[in-house]
């Protein structure tokens, strides 16, 4: 049997978005929107859909933590061989997309990915407790098959006892950053009627100083 939602629709009408009155640079309104989120308990804001496109053009699509926003981008981490990093070897193209309920919004980035410098990985890596330092080393090759959780177990319990709790585990290659270079940023605000507002930045390429591109805003119909 089918499972039908067409009734189902709700106004939004928490807030409102002006080409006029945003700021110059996309970080800034992301940040303010970031602070926002965090001040009304989105669970975990910075939690992103990341849509990556691998050379046999089949597009797919996961969550994973934003862990930073630095001056052209954002940072997450994860595994470099997981079917995500094959997808980035291959096409560097991604989109990231944010959605807040309690807030009416969505944030979609698209931009390239890089690998971000491995001391940089490295020590985000060792900042992480020791719990989650071990599971990066068991899930590899994240995305792989594996027979059945009792496999995964023994390997966690086989690399605690090889690494007990305050000693170091060794960050591991083929666990890192990456960063998404921002070309274009949309933001948008649900409004009533579905006369929601869009506003997206793209970088301009031809005029970037050292402070960071320079962007241009337009508006998209909703
Ligand atoms: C809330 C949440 C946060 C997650 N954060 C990460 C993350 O930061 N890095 C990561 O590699 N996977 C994270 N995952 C797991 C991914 O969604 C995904 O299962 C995993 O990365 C394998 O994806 P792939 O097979 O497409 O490479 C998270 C999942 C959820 C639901």
């Amino acid at each position: 049997m089918s499972m039908d939602f067409t009734d189902q629709r709700l106004s939004y009408e928490k807030g409102s978005l002006d080409q006029s009155s945003v700021p110059e640079s996309p970080f800034e309104l992301l940040k303010a929107w970031m602070q926002e989120a965090i001040e009304v308990n989105v669970q975990e804001p910075y939690a992103m859909s990341l849509a990556t496109c691998g050379a046999d053009n089949k597009p797919s699509v996961r969550i994973v933590l934003m862990r930073e926003i630095t001056q052209n981008g954002i940072v997450f981490y994860t595994n470099y061989e997981s079917a995500k990093g094959q997808d980035i070897a291959e096409n560097p193209n991604a989109e990231a997309l944010f959605f807040w309920h309690k807030l009416e919004r969505q944030i979609r980035i698209s931009g390239s990915i890089a690998k971000i410098e491995a001391q940089k990985s490295a020590e985000y890596f060792q900042k992480r407790p020791h719990d989650s330092q071990v599971g990066a080393w068991v899930s590899q090759p994240q995305s792989g098959e594996v027979a059945n959780r009792e496999v995964m177990e023994q390997t966690f319990n086989q690399l605690q006892s090889d690494y007990p709790e305050n000693t170091q585990v060794p960050t591991p290659e083929f666990w890192g950053g990456y960063e998404i270079t921002v070309d274009e940023i949309e933001f948008w605000q649900g409004r009533a009627n579905r006369m929601h507002d869009r506003i997206v930045y793209s970088r301009n390429n031809n005029d970037s100083d050292e402070n960071g591109a320079s962007w241009n805003t337009k508006r998209l119909l909703p």
